[in-house]
C-alpha cells in the first residue's frame, strides 16, 4: 500500500487510487504485434510490430507539458454540457469514485459520476490485432441518464522518426475517411516509405449518431482535449480528411438509460494490410460474444503463462513478484526490447543480441516456444567469424548498422539455449540449421561453438579475452584501449563453456567437451593467478601496457567492481573461501539502503587518463548506480555461497514493492509493480530514486535469482535440481513447477534453520538418492525436500 495504490494479488492486479502518481504508471497490453501502452489515466499509444514503423496513435510521454498525453479517452457528455472521462483525463472533472486496475494484458477504470457507473476495460485479443474498449454503464439515478458516449485517439503518421522530421509534408499522404457500411473510421496510411501499407481503423458496437475523422474539427480551433469544441456543442462534426491532415477517430454513441438500466458498449482500434481485412475484424468485434470470448482466451492464455511456477513463501511481496509482477515483466521485456514505455521513447526499434538473448532466458522457462524462436533470430544475425551483429530489427528488415564492438555478444546464446534445453529437453533444436547473416547455413550447435571459439581465439597478452570497445558493461569504453582485456567476460566464458561443454556431451561431441574443458580449466587457473586476483577481490580490467589495472584498491576511484566478484562465483572461477572474501568486501563497499553499487569509488568525472569523464554523475547508471541487472548476479552469487540471509535480504529489499515504500512513492517515482533497470545511489542526493521501469535485464535476472538460486528449483539438463539458498529463519515453503510435463509439487522443509543443503528428497514418499529429479511419466508427482546441517546429497551448484 502507498499513497496511491496497492496490489490485488487475488485478482493479479495492481490498484492505482489516484490519477496522480509521481509518473506516468503504465501497463503492457500486447498480442506480441499490436501493443498499446496505457497508463493510469489512459495515456499511452498503440502500435503493430514496431512502436517507430507502425505507431497507429500519438503519446507524448515525458516531453512537453502535458506529460502522458494523448491516449485512448472516451469522454461521457451529460445533456447539461458537463463531459467526463473514466479515464480521469483528458476531462479531469472530478469524479465520485475513480480506479484503475492493471491486471494481466488489460487495464481497468472504474468510474462514478453523479450516479452514473462506468467500467471501462481495454485488452488486446491474444489472436486478433485490435484493441478492445468494453465499456459498461449503468444507472444509479433517479432519473434518466442521458449520455453522448465518444471513444476518441488521436491518430500520428504511422513512421514515428518521419513524423517527427516531415510532419509538415506527409501529413498530406493519409486519409482519414468514415465507411458508413462498417460504421467505423478508416486511417489510410501508404506512403511509399511505409514498411506495410496500412487501414488504421475505430469501430464499435452498433451505429454512431456522428463521427469525426478530423482532429481539428472535433476539438476545434480552441484545441483543448479536455474540452472539445464538438462535445461542448452536444454533436460531433462529421468530418473526413480525404486530403490528409491530422485525423483522429471520434465516434459518438447517444447512449439512455432508464433508472437502473445497464448498457454495455464496445469499440474496437485495429490495424490490418487490407480494408477487407479490417472489416472482418471489425464485423467481428461488433458482437459481444466476440468481445467475452476473446477476454476469456486472453486470462486462460495468462493462466497458462503464470502457472508454470507458483510458490507459496514466507515472505508475500516475494510471493507476488515471483507469481505475477515477475513473469509479467518478463514478456513486456521480450516483447519490447528496450524501446517503448512511458519514458523509452519508442523512436527506435528490434532487438539487440545481447540483451535479447538475456530477455528470453527467463522466457524459456515460461513460454520455451518464444524463446526458442527468440535464439533463431538471434543466430541469423551472427557472422560468419563467431561475432555478433549488436543490434538489429527483423521487423523491417533493415540492415543491421554497424557500430561498436560489445565483446560479450556471443556468451549469451549459450545461456539461453542451455537454458531452453533443460527447460524442453528438446535437443533436436541444437540440429535446426540458421544461416550466419550473409554466410552460409550451419546447426545451432555450431553456431553456439563457434560465439565461444571467436571469444577465446581473442585473448590478450593476459590470456583473458579482448574488451575491444565493452563488454557488459556499456561505460568501459571509457576505458577501453587497445590489448585490454575483460575479467568479466572471461568468468562469464568459463561458465558459458561449462553450459557448453554439457550440451556437448548430450548431443554426442567429444571434441567440443574437450574444448570446453580445456578452456575452462586454463581460464580458471589465470583468473585466480596474482594478474587478476587483487588480494581481497578479481579487477575488472586488465592492460597489455603498465596501466593500473581497472578494478584495483591501488586505483584512486573504480577501485572494485561488483560484475566480476559476482560472476567469479557463479562461474564457479572462485574457492569458497576466495568467494565469501570477495562478496565480503562487495558488502562493505558497495551495499547500500537501495541495493548493490556497481563499482567503489564513483568517478568523480574529471577528464585525465586516470580519471576519464564519464557522463553519469557519481551515483548513476554505471557510475556507482545499483544496476538492478548486475544486482541480481550478486543475489545470485550470495544464495551459491550458501549465505542465504544476505541472498534474501538483498534480494527482498530490491523488490520494486519493496523498495518504493521503503524510499516512497515520491522520492522512487516509477511503477511497484515493474523492475526499474536502475536506482540512483549516493552519493547523489536523488538516492532511491528509479529510473527506466520495465525495460531492462533486471527483469530476466531478478526472476532467475529468486527462482532458481534463492528457491533453488533449477532445471537441468538431466532434470529438475533442488537446492536452495534461503534464509535461515524460513521453515518451509512451497513450488507449484511445470517441468516437462509433470507438475512438481515441492515442498521444502527447513528443520534445523540452515540456509542451505539438502539432506532428504522424498518423490511421492519414496526417498531419492539425489537432489536431481530426473524424468518421470506422472502428469503429477509430490515432492519432499528437507534441508539439514548435515546434508549427505550432492548438492551440486
Ligand atoms: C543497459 C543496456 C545493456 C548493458 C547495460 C550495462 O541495460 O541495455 O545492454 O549491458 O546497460 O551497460
Amino acid at each position: 500500500m502507498n499513497d496511491y495504490g496497492y496490489f490485488d494479488d487475488a485478482a493479479r492486479e495492481y490498484v492505482i487510487t489516484d490519477p496522480f502518481p509521481p509518473a506516468p504508471w503504465i501497463n503492457y497490453l500486447s498480442n506480441g504485434h499490436l501493443c498499446t501502452i496505457i497508463s493510469q489515466k489512459g495515456g499511452g499509444m498503440t502500435f503493430l510490430d514496431s512502436s517507430v514503423e507502425q505507431r497507429f496513435t500519438r503519446y507524448h510521454q515525458d516531453r512537453g507539458v502535458p506529460q502522458d498525453r494523448p491516449g485512448h479517452y472516451l469522454y461521457l457528455r451529460e445533456q447539461d454540457g458537463t463531459i467526463w472521462s473514466p479515464t480521469f483525463d483528458p476531462t479531469r472533472t472530478p469524479l465520485d469514485e475513480w480506479e484503475c486496475r492493471h491486471g494481466m494484458g488489460y487495464t481497468t477504470f472504474c468510474a462514478s459520476y453523479r450516479g452514473v457507473t462506468a467500467r471501462l476495460r481495454f485488452f488486446v485479443p491474444p489472436d486478433d490485432n485490435v484493441l478492445l474498449w468494453e465499456l459498461a454503464l449503468e444507472n444509479h439515478r433517479q432519473g434518466r441518464a442521458d449520455l453522448l458516449v465518444t471513444p476518441y485517439v488521436e491518430f500520428g503518421f504511422l513512421q514515428a522518426m518521419r513524423e517527427v522530421r516531415y510532419w509538415h509534408w506527409c501529413r498530406y499522404h493519409n486519409t482519414f475517411t468514415y465507411d458508413p457500411k462498417l460504421s467505423a473510421i478508416r486511417y489510410y496510411y501508404g506512403t511509399p516509405e511505409a514498411l506495410k501499407n496500412m487501414s488504421v481503423f475505430l469501430s464499435g458496437s452498433g451505429t454512431p449518431a456522428g463521427f469525426d475523422c478530423s482532429r481539428d474539427a472535433f476539438l476545434g480551433r480552441g484545441g483543448r482535449e479536455d474540452a472539445p469544441e464538438s462535445l461542448l456543442a452536444g454533436k460531433l462534426t462529421g468530418s473526413e480528411l480525404p486530403g490528409g491532415g491530422h485525423g483522429c477517430g471520434a465516434l459518438g454513441y447517444r447512449v439512455r438509460m432508464k433508472p437502473g438500466q445497464r448498457k454495455r458498449l464496445c469499440f474496437a482500434l485495429g490495424g490490418a494490410e487490407t480494408w477487407q481485412q479490417a472489416g472482418r475484424l471489425i464485423r467481428k468485434y461488433r458482437k459481444e460474444e466476440s468481445v467475452d470470448r476473446a477476454f476469456g482466451r486472453l486470462g486462460r492464455a495468462w493462466n497458462r503463462y503464470l502457472d508454470v511456477t507458483r510458490v507459496e513463501v514466507p515472505d508475500p511481496a516475494m510471493q507476488s513478484f515471483v507469481n505475477i509482477w515477475n513473469p509479467y515483466n518478463c514478456r513486456a521485456a521480450l516483447e519490447r526490447a528496450r524501446w517503448i514505455s512511458a519514458v523509452h521513447t519508442g523512436m527506435g526499434g528490434g532487438l539487440t543480441s545481447r540483451d535479447s538473448m538475456q530477455d528470453a532466458q527467463s522466457i524459456a522457462h515460461l513460454h520455451p516456444a518464444w524463446a526458442r524462436d527468440r535464439i533463431r533470430v538471434v543466430l541469423g544475425y551472427q557472422c560468419p567469424d563467431g561475432r555478433f551483429w549488436r543490434s538489429f530489427d527483423p521487423v523491417t528488415g533493415s540492415a543491421p548498422e554497424a557500430e561498436d564492438i560489445r565483446s560479450d555478444n556471443g556468451v549469451w546464446s549459450i545461456l539461453t539455449t542451455h537454458a531452453y534445453l533443460a527447460e524442453t529437453g528438446d535437443f533436436d533444436f541444437l540440429k535446426v540449421s540458421v544461416a550466419y547473416y550473409g554466410g552460409k547455413p550451419a546447426s545451432v550447435f555450431d553456431h553456439l561453438y563457434h560465439a565461444l571459439t571467436y571469444i577465446y581465439e581473442h585473448v590478450g597478452k593476459n590470456g583473458l579475452p579482448l574488451l575491444y570497445d565493452m563488454d557488459w558493461n556499456d561505460s568501459l569504453y571509457l576505458f577501453a584501449e587497445e590489448g585490454a582485456e575483460s575479467v568479466m567476460l572471461a568468468q562469464q566464458l568459463v561458465y558459458a563453456c561449462g553450459l557448453l561443454g554439457e550440451i556437448a556431451e548430450k548431443h554426442g561431441k567429444p571434441k567440443v567437451m574437450r574444448w570446453c574443458e580445456r578452456v575452462r580449466k586454463e581460464l580458471t587457473a589465470t583468473l585466480n593467478s596474482g594478474r587478476v586476483w587483487d588480494g581481497q577481490w578479481y579487477r575488472r580490467l586488465l592492460y597489455s601496457g603498465r596501466r593500473t589495472p581497472l578494478g584495483s584498491a591501488r586505483r584512486r576511484e573504480g577501485k572494485l567492481f561488483l560484475n566480476t566478484q559476482a560472476w567469479a562465483v557463479i562461474a564457479q572461477v572462485a574457492s569458497q573461501q576466495r568467494g565469501e572474501t570477495c562478496m565480503d568486501r562487495v558488502h562493505e563497499h558497495l551495499a547500500t539502503p537501495y541495493g548493490l553499487q556497481l563499482l567503489w569509488p564513483a568517478y568523480t568525472g574529471i577528464p585525465e587518463p586516470e580519471d576519464p569523464l564519464v557522463s553519469n554523475r557519481p551515483g548513476v547508471g554505471e557510475n556507482a548506480g545499483i544496476f538492478n541487472h548486475a544486482f541480481a548476479w550478486g543475489i545470485m552469487a550470495e544464495a551459491l555461497l550458501g549465505r542465504g540471509d544476505r541472498a534474501f535480504q538483498y534480494y527482498r529489499n530490491a523488490l520494486p514493492n519493496v523498495l518504493s515504500e521503503k524510499v516512497g512513492s515520491e522520492r522512487y517515482l516509477n511503477e511497484p509493480y515493474a523492475w526499474s533497470s536502475h536506482i540512483i545511489g549516493p552519493p547523489d542526493e536523488r538516492a532511491g530514486q528509479a529510473l527506466l521501469s520495465w525495460l531492462s535485464g533486471t527483469t530476466t535476472w531478478m526472476y532467475v535469482a529468486a527462482t532458481q538460486y534463492i528457491l533453488g528449483i533449477r532445471p537441468t539438463l538431466d532434470g529438475l535440481l533442488i537446492n536452495p539458498g534461503i534464509p535461515a529463519e524460513w521453515a518451509t515453503f512451497t513450488v507449484r513447477r511445470r517441468y516437462r510435463g509433470t507438475l512438481y509439487i515441492i515442498t521444502v522443509r527447513n528443520p534445523d534453520h540452515v540456509n542451505r543443503g539438502v539432506q532428504r528428497v522424498f518423490v511421492n514418499g519414496v526417498e531419492q538418492a539425489s537432489n536431481l529429479l530426473s524424468g518421470t511419466d506422472r502428469r503429477r508427482v509430490r515432492v519432499e525436500v528437507i534441508l539439514g546441517k548435515d546434508s549427505q546429497l550432492c548438492t551440486a551448484l
